[in-house]
């Protein structure tokens, strides 16, 4: 039985205009860290992998290359976007709510979420389950970003803007940036062994990935931001004005990446 998703009705609805690209340049700008580590764990041709909450999908198509004698089960709770794209012979695309849906037990080589967990009430008790789904030996990559303190940056307008996004994702879907720190911790609670961390700083005005990703997150708050009085069209307009100065660079977030294994 499905819920009814808050997600899904918040700004980051894969229904708001410009989601689809949102999702497009954050794989752009996240996939190389997240390959790397899957190389590192030497993720292998016969995995049984889970890519949950794929968004629009690149990660598991890796998988799916990665692994072709394995198989592949991208799930997400809207797969609009996981059905653009032909389906390899490997991969299954399923509707699936990581709150509530569960994998058989002991079937999985490989679990990956990215920024997914932050968006999700009681993160801990979705990684307990996701350990579930392990075969001895498996592992859990799990991502999710954070922030450097906004006190810091000496650009108080976009520092204010970044706050006021969190604050929105907060308020109006449950998000919790502090929960991507808090991954190492929760995963040895779980049991999980050979817990590791590593992280990408996002830096603002160098980048023109970035740039966009940032520009197009802050379009899709805007109407949001005002109407909950969190900022007002010209705090918001002088905030993003920053991406137009050449003389500009500051940190955005830090995409925090965890992994661990299920005893074997
Ligand atoms: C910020 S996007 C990240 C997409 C992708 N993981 C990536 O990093 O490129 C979060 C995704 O999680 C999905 N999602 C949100 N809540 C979910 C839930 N309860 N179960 C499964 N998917 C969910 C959303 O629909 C969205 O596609």
């Amino acid at each position: 039985m499905m819920s009814a998703p808050v997600y899904q009705d918040g700004v980051l609805a894969h229904a708001r205009g410009g989601e689809r690209e949102r999702l497009r340049l954050l794989e752009e700008l996240s996939d190389p860290t997240t390959i790397t580590i899957f190389e590192r764990l030497g993720v292998a041709a016969g995995w049984r992998c889970v890519e949950a909450g794929a968004g629009a999908g690149s990660i598991a198509h890796w998988l799916s290359a990665r692994c072709p004698d394995g198989r592949v089960t991208a799930t997400d709770l809207d797969v609009a976007f996981l059905s653009e794209r032909p389906t390899p012979a490997n991969m299954t695309v399923a509707r699936h709510d990581v709150m509530r849906d569960d994998f058989p037990a002991g079937s999985q080589n490989l679990v990956h979420a990215r920024a997914l967990l932050s968006h999700i009430p009681d993160p801990e008790h979705v990684l307990d389950r996701m350990a579930g789904w392990l075969v001895p030996g498996g592992w859990i990559v799990l991502e999710d970003p954070t922030y450097l303190p906004a006190a810091a940056s000496p650009y108080p307008k976009f520092a204010e803007l970044l706050e006021a996004c969190q604050q929105l994702l907060a308020r109006t879907q449950g998000t919790d940036h502090t929960w991507a720190r808090r991954i190492p911790a929760a995963m040895a609670r779980s049991g999980l062994t050979d817990v590791g961390m590593t992280v990408r700083v996002a830096v603002c005005g160098t980048d023109e990935t970035e740039d966009a990703f940032w520009r197009q997150c802050f379009t899709q708050a805007t109407p949001a931001l005002i109407d909950t009085g969190l900022m007002t069209a010209e705090q918001i307009a002088a905030a993003v004005a920053h991406l137009d100065d050449p003389a500009f660079t500051d940190t955005a977030w830090v995409m925090v990446s965890c992994w661990g294994r299920r005893p074997s």
